[in-house]
């Protein structure tokens, strides 16, 4: 077979070489795809916004299916424009996107189904949410409704952040269109947990678990990133959480988008607090999470287009999902400043050697050869993955690849998993 992956971060690289190992495949692209990417598929200059050009490419290139990383080609459209030409492709269609393209839609759609989330309002016009925000006297959250690459959630501690990030939504448009629309909900509290299921329109099967840390800084302070580490499995992720979640969330949710007409079949994952009243959503997403994908695919024994194929066939309820027993932990290496303004074009040193380890997996994520060197190209550069016997293990081993990669102003969190050792130590 002959595949495209769309897409060009750490999420692609570990789909391009999970896929490339599958026996049923001959030839993998990945459009634009990395520097690693590169390593285990034929990059094409495409980028994943430019859908009429993507179309073009599967059919000349006769590709038998295609996969879709990024959420905003998914929100676009892409699927139902490849389909439209009866070409073969993993993702949510145009409509059932909108679970994370639009936030409105799907707190409106999770009032609908009683899925348990936070209490929100929800504003069009600026001067309205202002004079709500004014009568309020604790913090609130502030979303953009629609994308904005995991940056548009401004969580506010008193009423006058709250109006301040008002401002930058919707004054200042710092999202763009993104912040037409914004969601002001309450401040929930408790561990989060990211769960995935893969959805073939009906049934749903649950993947194992997996913890992003979204904020910049250690002890999550800062702004929030789209991701700056992930562990597999997370030990609040308990049987009966992840069963407590499935019929309380993504039962629900699933029949209440097949009642909408938009059916959801593809990767759907939920972000969620673990609140003392059980679990709440605090966001959907039409995709695979980045950097979860790198820990999830780390750790899958099965074959990942076995999975994929079963999910658009509708025939999840046959899937074989194997694990690796072993925990594993990515830590991302960033450009300092991500995710403001950073650098690119740095080189990177000590690629080969790390990836020469056992039980590490480099993923690449804003990279690009220039000559024989891999340079930085984007905020989040690497995803440097480790497993190990346990938790504590496999962040070792993923801190001591690490540490044998260099470039000018690499940023990394020194704490990623820390929170999953405690706990299971607890
Ligand atoms: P989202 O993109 O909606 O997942 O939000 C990004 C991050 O903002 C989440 O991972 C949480 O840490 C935080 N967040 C979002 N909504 C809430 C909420 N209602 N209460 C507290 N924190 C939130
Ligand atoms: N890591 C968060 C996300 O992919 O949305």
């Amino acid at each position: 077979m002959n595949l495209l992956v769309i897409g060009g971060g750490g999420r692609e690289h570990a789909i391009a070489e999970s896929i490339a190992r599958s026996p049923r495949v001959s030839k993998v692209y990945c459009a634009p795809g990395n520097a690693g990417t590169a390593k285990v598929a034929e990059n094409v200059p495409l980028s994943e916004g430019n859908l009429a050009a993507l179309v073009a490419f599967a059919k000349e290139k006769k590709i038998d299916l295609t996969i879709v990383g990024p959420e905003a080609p998914l929100c676009e459209g892409i699927v139902d424009l490849f389909q439209a030409e009866g070409l073969r492709i993993f993702g949510p269609s145009k409509a059932a996107a909108r679970i994370e393209g639009d936030k409105a839609y799907a707190k409106k759609l999770m009032k609908l189904a009683h899925v348990p989330t936070a209490e929100a309002r929800i504003f069009h016009h600026h001067d309205q949410a202002y004079d709500y925000v004014s009568t309020r006297d604790t913090g609130v959250v502030v979303k953009a409704a629609g994308l904005a690459a995991g940056k548009g959630v401004i969580v506010c501690q008193d009423p006058a952040e709250a109006l301040l990030a008002l401002d930058r939504i919707m004054i200042d448009r710092d999202f763009g269109d993104a912040g037409n629309t914004v969601i002001v909900e309450e401040i929930l509290k408790g561990p989060e947990l990211s769960v995935h299921a893969l959805v073939d329109g009906r049934t749903i099967y649950v993947l194992d678990s997996a913890q992003d840390h979204k904020a910049l800084g250690e002890a999550d302070t800062g702004p929030n990133t789209g991701g700056m580490g992930t562990y597999s499995p997370a030990p609040i992720a308990t049987d009966e959480v992840l069963a407590m979640v499935e019929r309380d969330v993504l039962v629900p949710i699933v029949d209440a988008m097949r009642q909408d007409d938009a059916p959801y079949r593809g990767v759907l994952y939920a972000g969620l607090m673990l609140t003392p009243a059980g679990p709440k959503v605090l966001e959907f997403n039409c995709r695979f999470g980045d950097p979860e994908t790198q820990v999830l695919l780390a750790r899958l024994e099965s074959d990942l287009l076995d999975l994929i194929e079963a999910t658009i066939d509708g025939k999840l309820a046959e899937a074989d999902v194997r694990w690796n027993k072993n925990p594993a932990v990515c830590v991302v290496m960033a450009s300092g400043g991500y995710p403001g303004i950073y650098h690119k074009g740095k080189q990177i040193q000590g690629l080969a050697e790390a990836d020469a380890m056992s039980d590490v997996h480099v993923y690449h994520a804003g990279t690009k050869i220039t000559g024989d060197q891999v340079m930085t190209n984007g905020g989040r550069v690497l995803g440097v993955t480790g497993l190990g016997p346990d938790i504590a293990a496999a962040k070792a081993r993923a801190y001591q690849a690490v540490d044998m990669i260099s470039f000018e102003d690499a940023y990394v969190r020194r704490d990623i998993a820390d929170k999953a050792i405690n706990e299971t130590t607890a």
